[in-house]
């Protein structure tokens, strides 16, 4: 009620015309255009374009918006309007409208060339700035590089040869989105970082982990920051061990160029999984501010410790063939265009420690793989056993550790297990699990992860991108791991399994056992 007025609160309502700043009311950004580098790929057809066709269909695009594509292919604006049509009707989230489809048709323009292409590039500086005044799109832009890192600095010297990336000379923001892998080590990522700094400013730049587009991810800082009930049990004093899961059941695709490069530690760990450790142990923020979260994250980041014997508490693996969901799996050597003797990992399990006087001593347990038996990523707080428990050992055979379970997906929601009396005359307590699920508690749909950070992009919100910083920090904790395990062969494992055995045993060594996720 803080933000509201004096004469509003008299009167008794508020108007929402009047306060612009209430975080309640939809967010539309102001014209512009979203320009995207590598618009025949797979991210920018599954990912991009639906999500644009979802944010049209929700009315949060504004009425001067044009979505500009680039790509090598000799095209005209109605072939790129069809791939996009297609596109939006087969990954789109919301249901299919022709009438939003008509309004968006005619905002969808193309400048086809190669990136070392300078006309190609006068023509997308041209055509931009004729939009402005076809399309009223006051000069602001926004350059989203779905593209392979190799082609960035040639893009980027294009966008600062034209005066694209310039603020001032266009009269309007100019913005540029790049998407992981940020770097493939310390150094790549601090010269990535400073190739993008010499052409945008850092405010400007924004580094897309999509993970933090997904809701449930949003929510954790909700649910610790929102609730009493959880923040005083939030430490070493009742946790007794952190664990974060993303298994995936699928294998690598036709990905092998990218992914035989990087393993899984590279691909999700450093990037993904780390940003939830973050979100989880972090200090409460003085506000939702973008920098002050970010300064937080960083805070934790910096004090994650890794294990003394990288040997023995971490895991890498690779599967074998195998079967998955009732389906053959080839085994990942086996895959198209991975080299027989590939020693990539395709899982990682880490054990990691967070120095800090909240998380002293609580191990943070991280595991990631492809090929496992399903797909589920979760955050799993297990806290310590009730310091004593008046009962015969036998009623007690059943009940584990309280755990409060947040799920990113799929089924996102919150699990919370505790112990509970089975009905019956003896004192029998067993666990049992309070379960919310998004689907039912609320009637809104989850919105997709990139519909949010498009959105935000366009808007100008940085809160949900990591920084220059946070990477650079995430890659301090890989790079001695990577270090460490060269030259070892990754742990088989058979497609639809949890996982190498080496994993269960370095919980098993603890006392623990991984969550049956
Ligand atoms: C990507 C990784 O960042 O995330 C992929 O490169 C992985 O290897 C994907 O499959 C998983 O994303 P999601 O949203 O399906 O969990």
């Amino acid at each position: 009620m803080d933000d509201v007025t004096e004469a509003e609160r008299e009167g008794g309502s508020v108007n929402p015309l009047r306060d612009p700043q209430d975080r309640r009311l939809p967010r539309i950004p102001e014209p512009c255009a979203l320009v995207i580098f590598g618009v025949t790929g797979d991210l920018a057809r599954k990912k991009l374009l639906p999500a644009v066709y979802d944010l049209a269909n929700r009315g949060l695009l504004p009425p001067g918006f044009v979505v500009l594509g680039f790509a090598r292919r000799d095209w005209g604006d109605g072939d790129f309007e069809t791939l996009a049509c297609e596109a939006a009707r087969k990954h789109a989230r919301t249901p299919w409208r022709d009438e939003v489809w008509a309004r968006l048709a005619g905002n969808i323009k193309f400048v086809g060339g190669s990136f070392d292409d300078d006309d190609a590039f006068d023509t997308l500086a041209s055509t931009l700035d004729d939009l402005r005044q076809t399309h009223g799109i006051t000069g602001n832009a926004a350059f989203y590089f779905s593209i392979p890192p190799a082609a960035f600095p040639v893009v980027l010297k294009q966008l600062a040869r034209t005066g694209m990336a310039d603020n001032d000379k266009s009269g309007g923001w100019r913005r540029v989105v790049v998407e992981k892998p940020f770097g493939n080590d310390l150094p790549s990522a601090k010269a990535l970082n400073d190739l993008v700094d010499d052409v945008f400013t850092r405010q400007d730049v924004f580094r897309i982990d999509h993970y933090l587009g997904k809701e449930t991810v949003q929510n954790i800082l909700a649910l610790r920051f929102a609730n009493n009930l959880f923040e005083p049990l939030w430490n070493s004093k009742y946790v007794d061990s952190v664990q974060i899961t993303m298994a995936e059941d699928v294998g690598i695709g036709t990905r092998a160029g990218f992914y035989d490069t990087v393993g899984t530690a590279r691909d999700v760990l450093q990037n993904h999984l780390l940003q939830l450790l973050a979100l989880v142990a972090m200090e409460e923020p003085t506000s939702f501010d973008a920098d002050e979260i970010r300064a937080e994250k960083l805070k934790v980041l910096k004090a994650i410790t890794l294990p003394k014997d990288v040997a023995r508490d971490t895991v890498r693996g690779q599967y074998l063939p195998g079967w998955v969901g009732g389906e053959r799996a080839v085994g990942y050597l086996e895959e198209q265009d991975v080299p027989a003797d590939s020693t990539t990992e395709t899982y990682v399990a880490v054990r990691l420690g967070i120095q800090n006087r909240r998380w002293a001593e609580v191990p943070f347990y991280i595991r990631a793989g492809k090929r496992l038996p399903r797909r589920v990523t979760e955050v799993a707080i297990i806290f310590k056993k009730a310091p004593h428990l008046p009962f015969n050992d036998a009623d007690m055979e059943s009940l584990g550790n309280n755990q409060l379970v947040i799920r990113v997906q799929p089924d996102e929601g919150v699990v919370l297990k505790f112990g509970s009396k089975v009905p019956g005359t003896t004192m029998e307590v067993r666990d049992i699990a309070m379960d919310f699920q998004y689907g039912e508690a609320f009637t809104e749909s989850s919105p997709e992860a990139y519909e949010r950070l498009v959105l935000d992009v366009l808007i100008g919100d940085r809160t949900l991108f990591p920084d220059a910083a946070e990477v650079e920090q995430s890659w301090q904790v890989i790079d001695p791991l990577e270090h460490a395990w060269e030259g070892t062969t990754p742990e088989p494992y058979r497609a639809g399994e949890w996982g190498p055995r080496a994993s269960d045993e370095m919980l098993a060594r603890e006392g623990r056992a991984w969550r049956r996720a």
